[in-house]
């Protein structure tokens, strides 16, 4: 895939990654319909699917851009970058698990959510915020040390 494309698409997975948080965020209350509960679950899968285009156009970043994967590897910065997407993709875990449960309520449904799923949003939103200004870093040189 050109490398051109393939920073695009990281950069659209990115505006996806933070469209489909604050869009749940947005939805979300704890006690709602079924109308909502299933638009959530939808909502959720655009997270999944841009989460998944992050992590591929980043991996062809690493394995086929215009630096060496051994480039990106000697960089601290860069490990943080992937350590803490992991992190919010596994933040991302309990509340997928909720919306799914519910993705099949019928529109006038009372569905009901344990209130810590807000509270996984919310810290995922943080956790992402950094990981585009460790990108910038890294890419003018940082983390490389001298
Ligand atoms: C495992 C997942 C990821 C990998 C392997 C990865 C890898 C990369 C690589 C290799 C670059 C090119 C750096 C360079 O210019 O040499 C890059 C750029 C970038 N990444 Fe990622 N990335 C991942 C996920 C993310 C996520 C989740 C975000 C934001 C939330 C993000 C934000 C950025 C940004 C903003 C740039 C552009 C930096 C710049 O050119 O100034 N990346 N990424």
């Amino acid at each position: 895939m050109p490398l051109v494309l393939t920073t695009y698409l990281h950069y659209l997975a990115l505006a996806g990654l933070f469209a489909a948080l604050a869009a749940e965020l947005a939805l979300f209350r704890p006690r709602t319909d079924g109308a909502t509960a299933r638009r959530l679950a939808r909502v959720d899968a655009l997270y999944g699917l841009s989460a998944l285009v992050a992590l591929g156009t980043g991996l062809l970043r690493v394995f086929a851009g215009d630096k060496t994967a051994a480039y990106y590897g000697a960089n601290p910065l860069f490990h943080v970058k992937v350590t803490l997407f992991v992190v919010a993709l596994l933040l991302s875990v309990y509340p997928t698990i909720q919306f799914l449960r519910r993705r099949r309520a019928a529109p006038g449904d009372a569905v009901a959510y344990p209130g810590r799923v807000a509270v996984l949003m919310r810290v995922q939103i943080l956790v992402l915020l950094v990981i585009p200004l460790l990108a910038v870093l890294m890419s003018r040189g940082y983390g490389y040390g001298g």
